[in-house]
């Protein structure tokens, strides 16, 4: 008998067995642990480093955005555990959407489905725009100006080089990435997976590389004072300041719960999902204090709020050509993240389709190229849309708070399944359970609270939308509450 209370759970056992089960959806399992890592590095370094830093430590913390860094990383270790505990034990797409299911139950497995649209959909939105405002400064130094005001969320001014200020109409370079990397996806994952690869190796050649010269002409006067003092409003420099800071740079380690979406993809994912989404959680961390260390190191705070902040630090450096190759080593890291969180948005509606919660057509694999050609076409059409006309600050901050709040319930998922599905076999335990994942949701709430009351409140009407939408589909399609519609 079906349960058909909204609370109705999935039996982890039903889970993992699905995973291979489900024949007429076939992915292919094509991916090994390093494409794995990659495919982790790929969706983590980008906008934020190479566009949030340099805002973060202007406004908000100065040179100790360094510890900003340092407590994201923290918050990330912590969730990272526990993402890998549940990604081995449930090798299927969907992410945190799938372990929800499993432990609070349906209802919420929908609010954080819909959430994570935030994360995957709006964040290749928010990464298109910084990749839009890379293009244009590279662009420029090979003698192209494209308009500003084409290159710029409506409503938003410019102020011009000569002075004056415009309108931006329309982000056109925003929409041109969106649909050339839909395109790819729609053509094949290993494809992809293998020019993902590449562009992260170029990616982190390109950040050592800016790491091991920059060190050489710090000025440690620009360190000082470490953490400027406070103006006397929350946020505004001092340890309010570091954690605003935190909250803002927290986008930029946004990415390594990406991987647990190829779950199904993967060819051994017990062994293949922690060492992915540690390893690339620990690579990138280790990489982002180094590069805020160098750059606050390298150009005063104050004058870091720019679009192309890591480029300005090689100004400072004094070598040309290297701030042409910094350029375009950050489009090139911004494009794998786009890429990857386009990916992984298909393969969680992917997911919520084969359990009924959207409709079929998200679940629709090729029969030649076996990827969700329809969904990856619809997604890329919104996310082009979105990029197009919003700013970058807005879309950013709704990243993180909805991130954040995944987050928390994944680590709360840890705690449920210990208790509720103890036999349940762990190919990676989280250490120190309770601890580990409540330590998780703290160091999310704390970070939660340095964003601003406005995030909050576009993060409830968000979820209210989302309500509405499963109160007049989901649940009357659910194959878990009403498997006799299937
Ligand atoms: N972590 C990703 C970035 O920084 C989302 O762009």
């Amino acid at each position: 008998m079906a349960d058909t209370s909204y609370m109705a759970r999935k039996s982890v056992a039903d889970i993992v067995g699905s995973a291979d089960a489900d024949e007429g959806h076939s992915l292919s399992k094509s991916l090994g642990a390093i494409s794995i890592t990659a495919m982790g590095i790929g969706a983590i370094i980008g906008a934020g480093i190479f566009v949030l830093t340099g805002t973060a430590a202007a406004q908000f913390a100065g040179p100790s955005i360094v510890l900003s860094f340092v407590l994201g990383g923290i918050a990330c270790a912590f969730v990272g555990l526990c993402y890998s505990e549940l990604a081995a034990m449930l090798p299927v797409c969907g992410s945190s959407y799938t372990y929800t299911y499993a432990t609070l139950g349906e209802i919420f497995a929908w609010i954080i489905g819909w959430d994570l649209i935030l994360e995957y959909a709006m964040g290749a939105a928010t990464v298109a725009v910084g990749w839009s405002g890379y293009i244009v400064s590279l662009l420029h130094n090979v003698g192209i100006n494209i308009p500003p005001v084409f290159a710029t969320a409506p409503g938003t001014v410019i102020k011009l080089a000569d002075g004056s200020t415009a309108t931006g109409i329309v982000n056109l370079p925003a929409i041109v990435i969106i649909a050339i990397l839909t395109t790819m996806l729609v053509l094949g994952t290993k494809e992809s997976a293998r020019l993902n690869n590449i562009m992260v190796a170029v990616k982190l050649v390109v950040v050592v590389a800016f790491i091991a010269l920059g060190a050489f002409f710090i000025k440690p006067a620009n360190w000082h004072p470490f953490i400027p003092a406070n103006t006397g409003e929350f946020g505004n420099f001092g340890m309010s300041g570091i954690l605003r800071g935190s909250a803002v740079v927290f986008f930029a380690f946004i990415g390594f719960d990406a991987v647990s979406t190829a779950a199904q993809e993967a060819k051994k994912p017990q062994r293949d999902m922690p060492i992915g989404i540690l390893g690339s959680l620990i690579i990138c961390t280790i990489l982002y204090i180094l590069v805020a260390g160098v750059l606050t190191g390298l150009v005063p705070y104050a004058e870091l709020n720019v679009p192309d902040p890591i480029a300005k630090g090689v100004d400072a450096i004094g070598v040309n050509w290297f701030s042409i190759l910094i350029k375009i080593g950050a489009l090139t890291g911004l494009t794998t993240v786009i890429l990857v969180l386009l990916y992984g948005q298909s393969r969680i509606f992917f997911t919520m389709s084969t359990d009924g919660l959207l409709p079929p057509l998200f679940a629709r694999v090729h029969p030649r190229l076996q990827t969700p050609y329809l969904s990856q076409i619809l997604i890329g059409s919104v996310v082009a849309i979105v990029a197009a006309l919003t700013p970058i600050s807005v879309l950013g901050e709704m990243v993180s708070i909805g991130t954040l709040f995944a987050f928390i319930l994944v680590c709360g998922a840890v705690i449920y399944l210990r208790r509720s599905d103890s036999d349940a076999s762990r190919p990676f335990r989280v250490p120190g359970v309770p601890i580990v994942p409540v330590l998780g949701i703290l160091f999310c709430l704390l970070l939660m609270a340095g964003l601003p009351l406005v995030t909050w409140v576009r993060l409830v009407v968000w979820l209210v939308i989302g309500m509405t939408i499963y109160m007049s589909y989901g649940r009357n399609h659910s194959r878990l509450r009403y498997p006799e519609r299937h």
